[in-house]
């Protein structure tokens, strides 16, 4: 995605609702996103288009565990479309995490690194989706390691589960570790998004397909 392309997304005026939410949200957004840049990894929230997109791809989940929630965007679209399914959002920051709990009454809320959750999940037998806005192309390397160590692991104790993950580049979110057989597919681009986010999923390839 080139700038110019950016530009002309921003500027053209089928655009303007979604540039009226982001900039309503903003503000605190990039408060924070400019203090903690590599943990947060975004210049604003996720788009409700986004949002709804990654809600659809976690289709068939029992549960749902939302990884990187932030400021509940992707959370509010998982409830609406997951009513009957269990809602586990995580995020490490406790400002974000507070607020969520005030806004999610009904979500349990978990203000915890990712990897830590997922350890203490990993004996569930329920048919978990990992939905996750976590940035992992600008994660801290201490933070990238643990975090795909951990959703690897988790991902292959059970071929029901599966990743949902977006990205702005239309590259595979993270490198699987190479005798790990997982595989990625690209769901879907959302161009009402700022910037434009490609949703993928990642699965064992045992159940790719099914
Ligand atoms: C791109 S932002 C969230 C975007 C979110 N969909 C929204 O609309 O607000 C990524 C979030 O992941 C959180 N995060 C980063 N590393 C994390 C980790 N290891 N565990 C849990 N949350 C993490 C950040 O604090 C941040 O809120």
């Amino acid at each position: 995605m080139t700038r110019r392309m950016l530009a002309r997304l921003w500027s053209d005026p089928r655009s303007r609702k979604v540039r009226r939410r982001l900039q309503a949200a903003a503000g605190a957004f990039v408060w924070h996103a400019v203090a903690r840049r590599g943990m947060v990894g975004a210049v604003a929230p996720s788009s409700t288009r986004l949002a709804r997109a990654m809600a659809v791809a976690a289709e068939g989940a029992g549960r749902v565990v939302e990884l990187g929630a932030g400021t509940g965007a992707v959370t509010a679209a998982l409830l609406e479309r997951h009513a009957a399914a269990t809602l586990t959002a995580v995020e490490i920051d406790p400002h974000w995490a507070a607020a969520l709990s005030r806004r999610f009454p009904g979500v349990d809320v978990h203000c915890a690194p990712a990897d830590e959750v997922l350890q203490q999940l990993a004996a569930t037998d329920e048919a978990v989706v990992l939905v996750s806005s976590l940035p992992f192309r600008s994660l801290p390397p201490y933070w990238h390691a643990r975090t795909r160590a951990a959703i690897e692991r988790f991902l292959l104790a059970d071929p029901r589960r599966r990743l949902v993950q977006y990205t702005y580049q239309p590259r595979a979110p993270f490198e699987p570790e190479a005798s790990a057989p997982l595989v990625w597919r690209c769901r879907r681009t959302i161009w009402h998004n700022l910037p434009p986010a490609w949703v993928w999923e990642l699965c064992r390839a045992d159940a790719a397909g099914r």
